[in-house]
């Protein structure tokens, strides 16, 4: 069966390979439609790792013209939700005032990373500061964020897959889904 082993840790779907191209199909046209006629220029910034898949999917979609980067943030302490934001990639642009970035993210948990990147953004000067994620974990909120474009929104559980990783495993597997709960306990 398997093009990826790794499938046997997966205890099940959530979000299938076409649930996912639907999604993508339907934000990149709210996107196009969002962002239609503006003389300024439209930033898609990538938040690595985890967003790269789906990132990759919008671009290939999206019709009005864009152009892309990537920052890379971690949380101090461990989790995947704790203090502080801290920038190990930083985004460089001689012409903030005249960019409109779209943050593309994987997935909104506590909502710390995106609520500080766009603050941030917005204090480099930049023309407007959106974002959009693939999957969205209300229930795990600790500050109050919303993106302004959401894929769907998933239960209070560990999933993987389409970018997002365990162990930096399970990354490239083409759909979300729900690890078996050994994987962790070993
Ligand atoms: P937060 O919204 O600042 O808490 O952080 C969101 C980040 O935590 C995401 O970009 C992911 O890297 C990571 N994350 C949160 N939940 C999950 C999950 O269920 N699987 C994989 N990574 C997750
Ligand atoms: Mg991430």
């Amino acid at each position: 069966m398997a093009k990826h082993p790794i499938i046997d840790d997966i205890e099940k779907v959530l979000v299938s390979e076409e649930q996912i191209e639907e999604i993508v199909k339907r934000i990149s046209a709210q996107i196009d439609a969002y962002y239609e006629n503006r003389n300024s220029r439209l930033l898609l910034l990538g938040i690595l790792k985890g967003s790269v898949v789906f990132m990759g999917d919008l671009m290939k979609h999206i019709t009005v013209p864009v152009e892309i980067d990537f920052m890379k943030v971690s949380s101090y302490g461990n989790g995947t939700s704790s203090g502080s934001i801290n920038i190990l990639l930083d985004l460089y642009r001689k012409d903030f005032p005249n960019t409109d970035i779209l943050i593309v993210e994987d997935i909104i948990d506590s909502g710390k990373t995106l609520s500080y990147l766009v603050e941030y953004l917005r204090l480099k000067g930049a023309k407007s500061v959106r974002t959009c994620t693939l999957l969205d974990k209300p229930e795990r909120r600790e500050v109050n964020f919303d993106a302004d474009w959401v894929g769907i929104t998933v239960p209070n559980e560990f999933v993987v897959g389409y970018g997002l990783d365990y162990d930096e495993k399970y990354r490239a597997l083409p759909f979300i889904g729900v690890l078996k709960e050994e994987v962790y306990s070993q």
